[in-house]
C-alpha cells in the first residue's frame, strides 16, 4: 500500500494523527502530519486549506491575514473543523495579524507549507518570503501580476531548495477527466492540432463593504475589482483556461491581439468585463479566447475546444468531455452534467468535471513533499501568467503584442498606499 492508498483507505488515520514535526526532506512518517499555515483566510484560502486537512495528512495549525476579523473567521472555522477530526485548535501564539503577518508566518518553526491565498499583488511577495523561510509553498495563481513580479518570481525558482516543493494552484490539470483527456491529446489523439477556441464567462463578483474601511482597505477587500491588486480577469480567473490550453497544446502563445473593454459594470474599479483574445501558437495555432465576468443570473460556463487533423476535443466546466474523430473517447462520469449550465463557485470549489480538482491536487502535492519527488511549479506558473499578460497588453494598448514585446515593455503596477496603516 502506498502512502495514497493508506491515506484513501484510512479517514481514522487522517483524522487522528499525531503531529510530528517534519524533518529532513521526506522523511515523513504515515502517521506525521505536514503543519501546514494558511495566509490569507477568505474564501478560496479557507476552502483549499479545509481540503488539505480533509484529503490529506496537513493539519492546519498557523493562520496568517493581514485583517484581524479575517482571522478571526479562520480560527472559528479551522477549530471547528480541527475539532470534527480530532485535531487541536489552533493555538494563538501561531496567529499572525498585519503587513508583515506572513514574514512571521515564514519565520515560524511550528510551520513546514504555507499555502498562499491573498490577492495576485502579493503572491511573489509572499512567495519570496516563504521559500526563504524554507518551507513548502502551495501558492495561488496567477504568479505575478506584471513581468517585474513574474521575473521575479523566476529568480525565487532558481533558490527553491532540492528538498522543498512549490505547487501553483492550477487544479484544473489534477480533475480526473481533464487530466484523461489531455493525456490523449499530448499524447497526439486529434493529429495535427489546427485551432482551439475557449471561453470563460462567470457571474459578476460582489461588493464588500467593511463598516469603518477607508479608501485603500476597502480597495484591498475589494481587491477583484482592481487592476494592479488582481492583475484583471484575464490574469485573476479566465487564467484556468489559458493555463489548460498552453498545457494541452505543449506550448506558449507568440502573440496576441485582443479587444474588450467595461461595457456593463458600473461599480468602482477599473477590470474590464468582457475580453476577445487572439493568441498565435507556434505553427501558426490560432487560439480564440472570450471572457465575460458581469450579471447576477448566476450562469456559467467554461471550457475549452480543440481542433484537429484526426479528431476535436471538448473540455468543459460542466458537460462531457469528450473526444470525436478517429480516436474518439469520452468521461463516463461526466455525461449527467450539462454544458452551460454550470455552477460558479467564487471560492473554486467547482463542481461536474472539476469536483475531484482540489482532492487530487493537494494529495499530489503532499505526495510530493513527505514521499518526493518535490515539485517546483513557479517557472511554469509564470508561463501561464505572462501569457495571460500578453492578451491583456494587447487589449489595452489596442495593438498585436508579441511576447517580446511583452518582456520588454511590459505595464507594471503599483498599490500606492502603504500597507503600513494596517500594522
Ligand atoms: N484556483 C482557483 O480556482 C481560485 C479560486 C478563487 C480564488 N483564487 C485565488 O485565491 C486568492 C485569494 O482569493 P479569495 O477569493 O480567497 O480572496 P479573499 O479576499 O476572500 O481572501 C483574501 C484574504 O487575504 C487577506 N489579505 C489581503 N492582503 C493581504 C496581505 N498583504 N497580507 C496578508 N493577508 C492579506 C484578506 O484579508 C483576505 O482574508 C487569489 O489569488 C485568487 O486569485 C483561486
Amino acid at each position: 500500500m502506498n502512502r495514497r492508498q493508506f491515506v484513501q483507505t484510512s479517514s481514522q488515520v487522517v483524522s487522528g494523527m499525531l503531529l510530528v514535526k517534519a524533518g529532513t526532506a521526506f522523511g515523513y512518517q504515515a502517521n506525521s502530519a505536514v503543519r501546514h499555515g494558511l495566509l490569507g483566510c477568505g474564501n478560496r484560502g479557507t476552502s483549499v486549506a479545509s481540503s488539505f486537512s480533509q484529503n490529506t495528512t496537513a493539519q492546519v495549525v498557523a493562520l496568517a491575514d493581514i485583517f484581524a476579523d479575517q482571522l478571526a473567521a479562520g480560527k472559528d472555522h479551522f477549530d471547528k473543523l480541527n475539532a470534527g477530526l480530532g485535531r487541536a485548535a489552533i493555538d494563538p501564539k501561531l496567529m499572525f495579524r498585519g503587513p508583515h503577518a506572513f514574514e512571521q508566518l515564514a519565520g515560524c518553526k511550528d510551520v513546514d507549507l504555507i499555502q498562499i491565498s491573498t490577492p495576485p499583488f502579493f503572491h511573489v511577495q509572499h512567495l519570496k518570503g516563504a521559500v526563504e523561510g524554507g518551507k513548502h509553498v502551495y501558492c495561488e495563481k496567477p504568479v505575478g501580476v506584471d513581468v517585474r513580479q513574474a521575473n521575479e518570481a523566476l529568480e525565487i525558482a532558481k533558490r527553491v531548495k532540492q528538498n522543498q516543493s512549490v505547487d501553483v494552484g492550477f487544479q484544473c490539470r489534477m480533475a480526473p477527466p481533464l487530466a484523461a483527456i489531455a493525456d490523449r491529446i499530448r499524447a497526439g489523439a486529434l493529429g495535427k492540432i489546427a485551432t482551439a477556441s475557449g471561453n470563460y464567462n462567470a457571474p459578476a463578483s460582489t461588493e464588500r463593504v467593511h463598516a469603518g474601511a477607508g479608501p485603500d482597505e476597502y480597495r484591498l477587500r475589494n481587491w477583484l475589482w482592481d487592476r494592479a491588486l488582481s492583475g484583471d480577469i484575464l490574469v485573476e480567473q479566465n487564467i484556468h483556461i489559458v493555463d489548460l490550453c498552453n498545457w494541452m497544446l505543449g506550448a506558449r502563445p507568440l502573440k496576441a491581439t485582443a479587444s474588450g473593454g467595461r461595457n456593463i459594470l458600473t461599480h468602482w474599479g477599473d477590470i474590464w468585463d468582457n475580453y476577445e483574445v487572439d493568441y498565435t501558437y507556434p505553427n501558426d495555432v490560432h487560439f480564440s479566447f472570450a471572457s465575460t465576468q458581469f450579471g447576477a443570473d448566476g450562469r456559467f460556463d467554461a471550457g475549452l475546444k480543440l481542433f484537429g487533423s484526426s479528431g476535436s476535443a471538448t473540455v468543459p466546466y460542466s458537460g462531457p468531455v469528450q473526444i470525436t474523430g478517429a480516436q474518439s473517447w469520452e468521461w463516463q462520469e461526466s455525461t449527467s452534467s450539462v454544458p452551460g449550465e454550470g455552477k460558479f463557485a467564487a471560492n473554486g470549489a467547482f463542481l461536474d468535471n472539476l469536483k475531484f480538482a482540489d482532492r487530487e491536487k493537494d494529495r499530489a502535492f503532499i505526495d510530493s513533499i513527505t514521499s518526493g519527488p518535490a515539485h517546483n511549479q513557479i517557472a511554469a506558473g509564470v508561463e501561464t501568467a505572462l501569457s495571460c499578460m500578453l492578451g491583456r497588453m494587447a487589449g489595452y494598448q489596442k495593438r498585436e503584442a508579441t511576447w517580446e514585446d511583452l518582456l520588454a515593455h511590459g505595464e507594471t503596477y503599483d498599490l500606492g498606499f502603504s500597507l503600513e496603516q494596517f500594522a
